[in-house]
């Protein structure tokens, strides 16, 4: 009586599609999409920015390995901008409970309720922006992508675990709880779960072609076209942005540094023998396109300053002025694979400016922003 007396006046909502039933069958696809974000998530990080004790250990095969997870998880992440909408949807009238807090317990659970909200839409959208590179915030994104990605996952278990209950009750068409329901319902819910599934069919068919080049036609909503670009490939940090510019190349040597240090000019370089690789360039934000790459092994490089391939992991550091990924290095099983080049050519032409100019990195299985560009010193670990 209390508790009606001091109530607000709250809206009322008389749909009968904000229940259980319907918060479970969307629950269930984004439940899967953040469980597949989760973890395709982890191998790009892990491929990026591997502990010591994994860096020489990552494989450089498959050599699609990377185009694959990483195109899978923009995918799904991208559909779950779709499913985390019509979830909140779904479960929007429970802001709206009155009392809001009925119990100790109850409070938890709102606030595990709120903290699995925050880091959801934090996620989704995060990522959805980095897609379009755009980072309108003060913090670094892998960072808070990455440490954020926890506290979801962490909370969507802790979510499916307090409402097990009603998930088990409400699981299928057939399930107890769901059978209760009045016989309309079942028409409209069909609606929405299909217009639901269409929207994020329409979402992938319109965006995965930037991964999945059979799909390139349909490719109609991603930010970056893989057909567009200089030499057929697209370029994410240009010349420009790194602040290299031709005359910076001018007289440019690859050092190599080992227990038999060198230099090579660009002529000599080009004198050595020579290895060819059918390799993608595949983009953090999604994108991947094949390419034909010509060059120097750099495995035959690390041999001639006396590493041993194999055993030996390497440092490459760029002409870049700035920029996080100015020093990468390349563990044990990149530097022996024999598909990993110092290309110096790109579909047949002397790389652009834009693609690294003299000589950049190409390696199989490996993120984008780690095929170093505008190659100057490689160094023997
Ligand atoms: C990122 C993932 C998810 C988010 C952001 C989310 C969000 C929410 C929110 C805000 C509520 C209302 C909670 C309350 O006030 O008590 C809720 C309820 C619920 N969720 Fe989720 N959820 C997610 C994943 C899932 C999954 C994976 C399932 C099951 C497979 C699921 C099933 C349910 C059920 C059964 C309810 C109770 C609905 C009711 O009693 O009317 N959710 N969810």
């Amino acid at each position: 009586m209390r508790s009606r007396i001091l109530a607000p006046r709250l809206p009322v909502f008389g749909g009968r599609l904000h229940d259980a039933r319907t918060a479970t069958a969307v629950g269930r696809w984004l439940g899967a999409a953040f469980a597949v974000c989760f973890v395709t998530g982890l191998v790009s990080h892990y491929l990026q920015h591997p502990p010591p004790w994994l860096a020489d250990a990552l494989p450089a095969r498959p050599v699609w390995g990377y185009r694959l997870t990483q195109g899978v998880h923009v995918a799904t992440g991208l559909a779950a901008v779709v499913l985390l909408l019509v979830k909140l949807w779904t479960v929007y009238p429970r802001l709206f409970v009155w009392p809001p807090v009925r119990s100790v317990r109850h409070a938890l659970e709102r606030l595990s309720v709120a903290v699995l909200v925050a880091a959801a839409v934090f996620e989704v959208f995060t990522g959805l922006i980095n897609n379009v590179q755009w980072y309108p915030w003060p913090f670094g994104f892998i960072q808070a992508h990455f440490a954020v990605a926890w506290i979801a996952f962490g909370s969507v278990l802790l979510h499916v675990a307090v409402k097990a209950p009603e998930i088990g009750a409400h699981w299928s068409r057939r399930s107890a709880g769901t059978a209760a329901l009045p016989a309309r319902d079942a028409a409209d819910r069909r609606s929405l779960l299909l217009a639901t599934g269409g929207a994020v069919g329409v979402v992938t068919l319109t965006t995965v072609g930037q991964a999945f080049t059979p799909l390139a036609a349909t490719d109609l909503l991603a930010p970056r076209s893989p057909r567009h670009g200089p030499q057929g490939l697209p370029v994410n940090r240009s010349a420009a942005a790194a602040g290299v510019t031709l005359r910076g190349v001018t007289g440019w040597r690859l050092e190599v540094g080992g227990p038999r240090p060198y230099a090579l000019t660009l002529p000599e370089l080009r004198g050595l023998p020579g290895a060819a690789a059918r390799l993608p360039i595949d983009c953090v934000e999604g994108w991947s396109v094949d390419a034909h790459w010509e060059g120097v092994r750099v495995r035959d490089l690390v041999e001639r300053a006396g590493g041993r391939p194999g055993r030996s992991a390497a440092r490459i550091v760029s002409l870049e002025a700035r920029g996080s990924y100015r020093v990468m290095h390349m563990g044990a099983e990149y530097v022996a694979d024999p598909l990993t080049l110092l290309a110096l050519t790109l579909n047949g032409e002397p790389l652009s400016l834009d693609h690294g100019h003299p000589a950049r990195i190409i390696a199989p299985n490996r993120p984008g922003v780690l095929q170093t560009k505008w190659v100057h010193r490689l160094e023997v670990l």
